[in-house]
């Protein structure tokens, strides 16, 4: 069983990121700059706009928090992004999810300008992605990061079965689309198992490649893998933990412990896709920057 670092490989990213923000600040004369908005105060939320910010210093971009409190209204919000949309010095606008009930996702969606959606949740984007044309999309970070991991780990992919389990607008739905084209780490063929899919363990037993976005804890048990199987695991869910100082740890979408022996690669939680998607994000607001300047 191979061990996939996302850990690493974030890490190895964010410094090849880093020595190219330095050759476009060279040619520019500037740097990206990443605003992220969080809208209320979810603590997993909070986390992780703290880690994009760090991240994103830490590579030598710009990184802007605009932290707003759980009654701001929709308005309120799409204005402020429409001041970014009109800001020269935002190359990538990040408006964190959930958001409270009485602002309406699509809304906040439809108003960031597609080419400043770093996260790709445009239809505009989604749409591109769809079409093949990577070039001329952002495609969403989790996703974008489980094609990096399979790249760089080399692992066959070519008329393999996919399983993808989930369907969100984030990681299921492009995730399928994506492994279904024809790009050196995809070229699957595509299942997607959801909440009402009948003999799941049946579809998913068939998997190549298991990818878990379901954000339900240790869903994936034994029995639902076979054997030699790669596995990827989007969950990060927080489960109560008396024994840690937090009063929870993370446990992924897959029962690791019983399932990590039996595959032939697996991704581990924390420390496997979660890394990844910031790095991603980080690589979606370096390549709005170079297209705003026509680097
Ligand atoms: N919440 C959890 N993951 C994400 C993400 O990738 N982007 C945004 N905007 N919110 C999230």
């Amino acid at each position: 069983m191979m061990l996939i670092d996302g850990k690493k490989v974030s890490t190895d990213l964010k410094n090849e990121l880093k020595t190219r923000v330095e050759e476009l600040k060279a040619k520019a004369g500037c740097v990206p700059g990443l605003t992220v908005i969080i809208v209320g105060e979810d603590p997993a939320s909070q986390v992780y706009v703290r880690n994009k910010a760090k991240s994103c210093k830490e590579t030598g971009m710009n990184s802007t928090v605009i932290e707003l409190p759980a009654e701001t209204s929709q308005k309120e919000l799409l204005g402020k992004i429409e001041a970014l949309n009109q800001d020269p010095d935002v190359h990538g606008i990040l408006v964190q999810q959930p958001l409270p009930s009485h602002i309406e996702e699509y809304a906040v969606t439809m108003a960031i300008d597609p080419s400043k959606d770093v996260d790709g949740f445009h239809p505009e984007n989604v749409g591109q992605m769809v079409l093949g044309n990577l070039d001329k999309c952002f495609i969403s970070c989790t996703p974008f990061g489980i094609l990096e991991l399979l790249r760089r780990y080399d692992i066959e992919t070519r008329g393999k079965h996919c399983v993808v389990v989930g369907r969100s607008n984030i990681v299921g739905k492009p995730m399928a689309n994506l492994m279904l084209q024809k790009l050196r780490e995809t070229n699957c063929t595509v299942t997607v198992c959801h909440s009402a899919t009948q003999n799941m363990p049946e579809l998913t037993r068939q998997a190549d490649i298991l990818i878990a976005a379901i954000g339900r804890a240790n869903f994936i048990t034994r029995e639902m893998v076979k054997p030699g199987a790669v596995v990827i695991d989007v969950g990060i869910n927080r489960i109560e933990d008396p024994s840690r100082k937090s009063g929870f740890r993370l446990a992924g979408d897959v029962d690791f412990d019983n399932v990590a022996k039996m595959t032939s690669a697996i991704t581990p939680v924390p420390g496997g896709v979660g890394p990844m998607t910031i790095a991603m994000l980080l690589k979606n607001t370096l390549q709005s920057f170079a297209r705003s300047h026509n680097l």
